[in-house]
């Protein structure tokens, strides 16, 4: 039998801990032949609800699951993980100024970076879910340099998903048929999604999505604005913000950047620019990547027209500016 993986989830208490602990315990992050120790982080005020969830977890009797650690102590949940999904942090709440925000934020992805390279793993996966995951992720990756930059991660996976989701539904085809599509740069509503190399199966073989949709506007206006406003139709609709789809979209980061991509697939994640595509170094920023042993690597040489190009750097000058902000909050 595999020795069991230690995964780390921050915010555990919170409304995303709540969907993803559970899928993470039936296997759906690690695949099903892998026993898992679930760390659970959360902060006082919450530690009587994440007892809760222990307990829960408990009760239901996951056959993988060969152990849990519910603590408010950042150095016993970092103790030894593997895997660290950082769902905490500080809401926007009204009124806020966006300054306000980062700088609770940059103050706890800054200590919780040191805690993960004092006491976790050393070759640690992180995957920063809280938001502004690009800028919060890039926080932990400026404090925490001995963990290798390739291993500092945020989630776009569910904006990738959506965009699935959105050319699946209109053209009424399986979700599973489409693939390919792209999100570039941060995750908020400057993202581009891009589908321009997105492609669908048929039963006449693999057809571009360009080719099939033949309704360009459509394509580009309302599928972009529809993914990129996808998490505050969420919000009006639900009155709390989208959990159960991030919860599953954590999974599915994590299980393709240790299992492996499918052959001729790619996958969206925030990753650290090496300047590919033009975008400058030192950015956490989403690029379409494949993975394999563990390791992702950025897809090359796809050809990027100009309506791409100004999307591509628009987002990547809001990501400028969001760790400029950052760096102001730093004393
Ligand atoms: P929530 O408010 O229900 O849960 C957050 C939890 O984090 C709370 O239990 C809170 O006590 C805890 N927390 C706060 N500070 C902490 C700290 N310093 N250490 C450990 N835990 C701490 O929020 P929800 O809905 O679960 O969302 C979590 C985060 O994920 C938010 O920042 C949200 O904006 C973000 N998000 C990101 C998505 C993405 O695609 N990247 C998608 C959806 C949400």
């Amino acid at each position: 039998a595999k020795n069991p993986v230690r995964v780390l989830v921050t915010g555990a208490a919170g409304q995303i801990g709540y969907a993803l602990v559970p899928m993470i315990a039936r296997g759906a992050m690690l695949g099903p032949d892998q026993p898992v120790i679930l760390h659970m982080l959360d902060i006082e005020p919450a530690a009587e609800a994440l007892n809760g969830v222990k307990m829960e977890l408990i009760d239901a009797a996951f056959p993988l699951l060969k152990g849990v650690v519910a603590t408010t102590d950042v150095a016993e949940a970092c103790k030894d993980v593997n895997i660290a999904v950082m769902v905490g942090g500080f809401p926007r709440k009204e009124g806020m100024e966006r300054k306000d925000v980062m700088s609770k934020n940059v103050s706890i992805y800054k200590a919780q970076a040191s805690a993960l390279e004092k006491h976790a793993a050393p070759d640690c996966k992180v995957l920063v879910v809280a938001n502004p995951a690009n800028t919060n992720a890039l926080i932990l990756k400026e404090f925490a340099p001995s963990i290798p930059e390739k291993n500092i991660t945020c989630l776009t996976r569910l904006d990738h998903n959506r965009a699935l989701g959105q050319i699946s539904e209109r053209l009424d085809v399986h979700v599973s048929d489409v693939k390919n599509v792209i999100i570039w740069g941060n995750h908020s509503s400057t993202q581009y999604p891009d589908v321009n190399h997105a492609t669908v199966t048929t039963s006449s073989g693999e057809k571009s999505v360009r080719e099939i949709v033949t309704d360009d506007n459509w394509l580009n206006s309302e599928f972009i604005t529809t993914v990129q406003q996808r998490g505050a139709a969420i919000i009006k609709a639900r009155k709390l913000s989208s959990a159960l789809s991030a919860a599953s979209s954590a999974c599915d980061h994590i299980r393709d950047w240790v299992l492996g991509t499918p052959k001729g697939t790619w996958v969206s994640m925030g990753v650290y620019s090496d300047g590919s595509y033009g975008i400058q170094e030192g950015l956490i920023y989403s690029f379409p990547v494949t993975c394999e042993k563990g390791e992702w690597s950025i897809v090359q040489g796809l050809k990027i027209d100009e309506f791409s190009r100004a999307k591509m750097d628009a987002t990547a000058k809001e990501l400028a500016e969001e760790k400029s902000l950052a760096y102001s909050c730093l004393n």
